[in-house]
């Protein structure tokens, strides 16, 4: 009997052992995140920006598509746009629409707001 006790105490401490590997895994993952990857992340979900930008075609605000387009021909700064520094190039008319977010974009940090970029730059064609 004791030896079976035995036996189910050693078992469950190599369970451990792997579970703990498993979790030192995430930290390689995370930084294995390209800046476009995790710009999209950010787009899709807590910037909620797909909600008026499509990729290829303007619902309230322009698709990214033609956003990155009129950025590389401008040679334009997407970061300072999202931090209120700069003018808007693309729909100015509409830009009291898009200004709304800048309570969200502002609390963004850098690497942020450069992922943005590289994601919304990356879909240029
Ligand atoms: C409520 C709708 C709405 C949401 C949400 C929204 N936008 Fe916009 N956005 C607009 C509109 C409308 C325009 C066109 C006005 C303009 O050009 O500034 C625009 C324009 C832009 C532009 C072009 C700026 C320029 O120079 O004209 C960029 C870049 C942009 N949005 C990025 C984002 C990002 C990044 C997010 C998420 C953090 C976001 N938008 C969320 C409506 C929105």
């Amino acid at each position: 009997m004791k030896k079976i006790y035995l036996l189910v105490i050693i078992l469950s401490c190599f369970a451990c052992k792997k579970e703990a590997k498993k979790d030192d895994l995430y930290p390689t993952t995370e930084t294995a995140q390209t800046p476009e990857q995790l710009g999209q992340e950010i787009f899709d979900g807590k910037g909620n920006c797909y909600s008026c930008h499509q990729t290829n075609k303007k619902i309230i605000g322009q698709g990214i598509q033609e956003i990155a387009k009129m950025y590389k021909g401008k040679n334009g700064q997407i970061v300072s746009f999202l931090k209120e520094e700069s003018y808007p190039i693309v729909d100015p008319a509409m830009y009291a629409t898009m200004k709304t977010n800048f309570a969200v974009t502002k609390n963004f940090t850098d690497e942020e707001l450069k992922a943005l970029e590289a994601y919304i730059l990356s879909n240029s064609k």
